[in-house]
């Protein structure tokens, strides 16, 4: 049977780390990898632009002998054409696995159902799963362990944040998401990933306020405004700018690191003095991009 990736929430343990080594692996030794795609043709549909994740997938994908085939739905004039449903059938006719980025999580669960071959979340409203991979093969690098650092996300409870908590919690990792009140994740997504880590011994803590965030080994953050949210910056920024990440937030809470999956909007969410910093862990966070979705295709394509 075909396996989606649409947010990690059915997986255990015993498939992450294994998904983690592989990807890994790929990054230690991609001459032993650059043909298992050999024949492989991946479609990549697009909702929202991209850098980050549109490239680390077509690259990686060719580093790894297959094909990627970049679809704009905006301006190839796809979107309103015909349905999600018969657009991910016919691609499933041709392709070996979707990669889509869209607004609405229920197009990717439309796509899944429709088509014969896997479908990658690549964002949406709610999950951005191939970051968390990335983020965590980050953290293992940084810290040798994903349970040892306390790690913190500060700003907007966004997809970025629920992913984080999602494969958090599934890998055992303790995370205090730090937000401004009236910006907390998605409550289902809170109770999903708590009672994950409950099972898996992680440990899920959201926190209103910023008043009595005083330690973490690393601090997460990303925009205080994602694509599609059109709220002008200037009515929430007074609200965010306590949870900016600065130097000084890192020296109080003793952080030795800090994230962002970009793009990075410099003095707003962070600044450059710790995006540029010897800190920043936001290249290799990028750079693991393509290893980690490497290692998510390898997984879903059986090509290990
Ligand atoms: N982090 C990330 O997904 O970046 P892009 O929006 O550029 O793909
Ligand atoms: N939360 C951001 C992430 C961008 C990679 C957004 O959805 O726009």
């Amino acid at each position: 049977m075909k396996q989606d990736l649409l947010n990690f929430l059915h997986w255990t343990p015993e498939q992450l780390f294994p998904l983690l080594e592989l990807a890994k692996q790929v990054k230690q030794s991609p001459v032993e990898y650059q043909t298992k795609l050999a024949g492989k043709a991946i479609v990549g549909l697009f909702e929202k632009p991209s850098l980050r994740t549109r490239l680390s997938f077509d690259i990686g994908i060719n580093k790894l002998g297959g094909s990627f085939h970049y679809l704009d739905s905006k301006q190839d004039k796809l979107a309103g054409r015909e349905t999600t449903k018969d657009t991910a059938a016919n691609i499933g006719c041709w392709a070996d696995a979707i990669v889509a980025r869209v607004y609405s999580h229920e197009t990717l669960q439309v796509m899944a159902k429709s088509t014969e071959v896997p479908v990658i979340n690549a964002l949406c409203d709610l999950y951005h799963p191939c970051q968390a991979v990335a983020d965590y093969l980050t953290i293992t690098e940084a810290f040798g362990d994903v349970q040892k650092p306390q790690i913190a996300y500060v700003g907007d409870g966004n997809n970025v944040a629920h992913s984080l908590m999602i494969v958090g919690a599934i890998l055992g990792a303790k995370i205090n998401v730090v937000v401004p009140s009236g910006f907390e994740p998605d409550k289902q997504v809170i109770e999903q990933s708590a009672a994950l880590a409950k099972q898996y011994g992680g440990v899920i803590e959201v926190t209103s306020g910023i008043e009595n965030f005083t330690q973490a080994d690393v601090i997460y953050t990303d925009t205080w405004l994602s694509m599609g949210d059109d709220t002008p910056l200037e009515e929430i920024k007074s609200q965010f700018a306590p949870f900016q990440l600065n130097q000084d937030m890192m020296q109080k809470t003793g952080a030795q690191f800090a994230m962002h999956c970009q793009p990075a909007h410099r003095e707003l969410e962070i600044t450059s003095e710790v995006m540029d910093s010897q800190q920043s862990l936001l290249m290799q966070q990028a750079e693991n991009r393509m290893h980690g979705q490497n290692a998510i295709l390898l997984t879903l394509l059986n090509c290990i």
